[in-house]
């Protein structure tokens, strides 16, 4: 039997999922999608271009790959068909190279439409969620109210639906949201047709049988620290982001699960509302932004920034077992003649180096600094040839987190990337 590799966000997503699984998919035939939805937005940058995938795996673009998305997703078919579209623009077949689980949920127009009531209806405790329904499509799927793409080829996936779009109206008029409930439907169901020409997986069974000749890497999405259970609740997504959703989102037992990468940026972004410890609000958190282009690839929002939290880290390192780490984006913080990273939090003025509960209490984030290395290392593909700053920085986060970083990377290009 080979194992499930898997690549997960450490941090709050963002991290360069995309192109991390870019560059090691050439190694893994399959390419697994285990939860979320299109919340998520992995860039992938090659011959000079930018793609973004949403709901489709990141290991599309390679010849022969395969494709896999599972049964934790929650999946749009409005936007899979547009994904769909754009990638068949490029010349690729997405129906020879997708394989769709059966018990994948489906994202209806409702709630999306109930993402949006919902958010509206918190005020000021939004969570700034992606409003892509989300939260609500999770929510019917633990109240066992869902419907599962293998439900398209039933005979009565009509009337199920009208069911469960009834169900929304209340729920949307209880939350006196008002909206046009039947905008996108003949467009959602056109799309339902679309799904139908995609070989529709029992996906417990082809990743067994697929595991018993080649290796799968498994792509997580948002990341660890927005995870239901061990994020900074209720600021989270709605699934599982750990390296248990692995198991539970393809149906596969741990011991399959062999090494964990773990991604994390140079520094901290966040995206929404809810805790950040390291945030920064001042001219260096807009140079960051700036430099690091941190803006949304899906809504476009900003992002918020601060610097690198080895607090949190370390906790998202231990939760998902992760052997190697790969850093990315420390060429961003190239010009900066000073860069800090957070060692212990003062929570409500006790110093601990654990992450709290209450990760609305006052925390005060306790500061290690580093000289900066004042230098392009853009360019740089040699180990060798990294500055002696960075190599510092660098063996003091492997250090303090005790697991190595075994890749660098540069830029956002496939190129930029140095494996150690
Ligand atoms: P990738 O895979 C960053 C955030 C949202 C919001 C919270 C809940 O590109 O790293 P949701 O729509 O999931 O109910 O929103 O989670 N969020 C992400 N932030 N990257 C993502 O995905 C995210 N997916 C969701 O901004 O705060
Ligand atoms: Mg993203």
């Amino acid at each position: 039997m080979k194992s499930i590799d898997v690549v997960l966000g450490l941090q709050w997503g963002d991290e360069g999922k995309g192109k991390i699984v870019d560059v090691l998919a050439g190694r893994y035939p399959a390419v697994a999608r285990f939860q979320g939805g299109p919340n998520a937005g992995h860039s992938l940058h090659f011959d000079g271009k930018k793609f973004v995938v949403r709901s489709i795996p990141s290991g599309i673009f390679r010849e022969g790959s395969v494709n896999i998305i599972g049964s934790g997703v929650v999946l749009d078919p409005i936007t899979f068909r547009e994904e769909c579209a754009n990638i068949e623009s490029m010349g690729i077949k997405p129906c020879e190279r997708i394989h769709i689980s059966k018990k994948a949920h489906l994202i209806l127009p409702t709630h999306r439409l109930l993402d949006a009531a919902m958010e509206a209806a918190a005020g000021k405790g939004k969570i700034g969620s992606t409003l892509k329904g989300i939260g609500p499509t999770y929510t019917d799927k633990i109240s066992r109210h869902g419907l599962r793409v293998g439900d398209i080829l039933a005979p009565d996936f009509r009337e199920r639906f009208l069911k469960l779009k009834s169900r929304h109206l209340q729920q949307l008029s209880d939350l006196n949201y008002e909206c046009d409930a039947d905008a996108e439907e003949a467009k959602w169901m056109d799309a339902v047709e679309f799904l139908k020409g995609f070989d529709l997986i029992d996906c417990e069974y082809y990743v067994d049988e697929w595991l018993r000749e080649k290796p799968i890497l498994a792509e997580g999405a948002q990341g660890s620290l927005l995870d239901v259970d061990f994020g900074s609740y209720p600021f989270v997504t709605s699934s599982s982001t750990t390296v248990g959703g692995v198991c539970t989102g393809l149906g596969v037992a741990p011991s399959r699960i062999g090494r964990v990468f773990g991604i994390f940026k140079a520094y901290c972004t966040r995206v929404g509302s809810g805790p950040f410890p390291t945030e920064l609000f001042d001219e260096t958190g807009e140079k960051i932004r700036r430099i690091g282009q941190e803006f949304g690839a899906v809504t476009g929002r900003p992002r918020r920034c601060g610097w690198l939290d080895l607090v949190a880290l370390k906790y998202t390192v231990m939760i998902d077992g992760v052997t190697d780490l790969i850093m990315m984006k420390s060429d961003c913080l190239d010009s900066f003649g000073t860069i800090k990273v957070c060692t212990s939090y003062k929570v409500n003025g006790v110093e601990t180096d654990k992450f709290p509960f209450d990760t609305a209490a006052e925390i005060e984030p306790v500061y290690t600094e580093f000289k900066g290395w004042n230098r392009d290392l853009t360019g740089v593909r040699r180990e060798e040839d990294l500055p002696q700053e960075f190599r510092e920085y660098l063996k003091f986060i492997e250090d303090y987190i005790g697991v190595p970083v075994k890749i660098i990377s540069l830029g956002p290009d496939r190129e930029a990337t140095i494996e150690r």
